[in-house]
């Protein structure tokens, strides 16, 4: 063993090992392979550009990351296709969180890339020509995968496979990514088991529902009280409005509208499960749910950033109009990608509009907090047994009136 008073000059005193030590950095990286996979079009046509290493290399660093993302994703959506186990949140929390770091790195390479001059740009991209990102096979797993539905991509995006169409084994694994559960639809199954939305039990929607009645009916109050009818009629419309907007999450048939248009997309029950979560994450059972929806919702922004990052780079290197080396029409193709059609966790982020105030929050009655001792529905038994169910109305009329707050 060695003497931990050693001086600093002779801790670096180590013998260095020879292949004798087994496998070798380089060895174990398979570097010979990624380093030597630079291939310089420009060299090749004897007119080299300096910046196309750049390109090449961004790319490259790109398309592993990609792939790391997806064995991410995969391992988690492996744990949510079974129930999840509360033992398992942390792990998914962990990745999902490695997940966003990794996005936040791609999203500030572009400005690496964008170091290089349209003009430097130019003298390479004709080699290029028809390679293009589009053909990024990693790229649309990972947006199957995250849950991207063929029927809400923008038009030219309809038929991104027909790029992979002579490669068997990539149309292979884009049809599995398409036909198998997405994250989007795992998570949603996960919301809508989350405890608390029975009817029976703590019927969660029922209060909400009636906390929200209560809240319009005390702000039309305050409408009506206003001095100047100008005043009177602005508040009344503005309540008409939220009300309509309420409507939609109320009615479901409203919802399922709004989702055959591709404009929400979780389940009725599934945002119910959400709204709730939003609500009592100060709870224990529900701290690490709301975390993970936070961390949804930063995966489909760092994305629509990342978007939006390639788009304005795209334009500075080739215009508004010039068509891209893939076929498309380039910068307004990437513009029209920007669409909230392309954010699968669209309703997390729009639940912000059916949020009340605390104090109109139903309270959580003793046995709803026994149960959060746990995730998974609610055993039978225990609801038969459960006679301290307090009424919802007489509870938010309770909090609402001050007695509670
Ligand atoms: C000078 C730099 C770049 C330019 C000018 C550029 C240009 C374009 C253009 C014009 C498109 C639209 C499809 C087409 O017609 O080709 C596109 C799509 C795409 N590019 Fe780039 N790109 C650049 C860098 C990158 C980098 C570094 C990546 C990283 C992997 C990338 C990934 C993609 C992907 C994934 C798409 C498909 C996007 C979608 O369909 O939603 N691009 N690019």
């Amino acid at each position: 063993m060695s003497c931990p008073m050693r001086s600093i000059d002779s801790a670096q005193d180590g013998e260095q090992l020879g292949e004798e030590a087994g496998m070798l950095y380089a060895e174990y990286l398979m570097l010979d392979k990624i380093l030597g996979a630079q291939r310089l079009l420009g060299e090749e046509y004897h007119a080299p550009v300096h910046d196309e290493h750049l390109f090449i290399i961004t790319h490259q660093a790109y398309e592993l990351w990609f792939k790391q993302i997806i064995w991410e994703l995969d391992s988690i959506r492996n744990v949510f296709s079974e129930i999840l186990e509360e033992s398992q949140t942390l792990e998914i929390l962990r990745r999902l969180n490695r997940v966003v770091l990794i996005l936040k790195v791609l999203v500030d390479q572009v400005m690496i890339l964008e170091t290089m001059t349209p003009l430097d740009f130019m003298e390479f991209r004709n080699y290029l020509r028809p390679a293009s990102g589009f053909q990024s096979l990693q790229f649309r797993l990972l947006e199957n995968k995250l849950g991207v539905r063929q029927e809400n991509r923008v038009k030219y995006n309809k038929n991104y496979a027909k790029v992979f169409g002579n490669d068997e084994e990539a149309m292979k694994q884009l049809d599995v990514s398409e036909n198998e559960p997405s994250l989007t639809d795992l998570v949603q199954g996960w919301l809508e088991r989350t405890p608390g939305l029975e009817m029976e039990g703590f019927d969660f929607w029922g209060k909400y529902e009636k906390a929200v009645e209560i809240l319009f009916k005390e702000d039309e109050e305050r409408a009506n009280n206003e001095k100047t009818e100008a005043l009177r009629r602005y508040r009344l419309n503005d309540l008409a409005k939220r009300k309509e907007i309420y409507e939609s999450i109320f009615k479901s048939e409203i919802h399922e509208a709004l989702v055959s248009r591709g404009e929400r997309r979780f389940s009725h029950r599934a945002l119910q499960g959400a709204i709730m979560i939003t609500f009592y994450r100060d709870e224990p059972r529900f701290s690490q749910p709301h975390q993970i929806l936070t961390l949804l919702m930063d995966i489909d922004s760092l994305i629509t950033k990342w978007r939006y990052n390639h788009m304005l780079m795209v334009q500075r290197m080739i215009g508004a109009t010039q068509l891209g080396t893939g076929g498309s029409s380039g910068y307004q193709y990437l513009r029209s990608t920007l669409s909230d059609r392309y954010k699968v966790f669209v309703d997390l982020f729009n639940l912000s509009t059916f949020l009340i105030p605390r104090s109109y929050i139903p309270p959580l009655d003793d046995n709803m907090k026994n149960h959060l001792c746990y995730w998974g529905p609610i055993r039978k038994n225990e609801q038969e047994v459960d006679e301290r169910k307090t009424n919802g109305d007489a509870e938010v009329q309770k909090n609402v009136n001050g007695q509670i707050r």
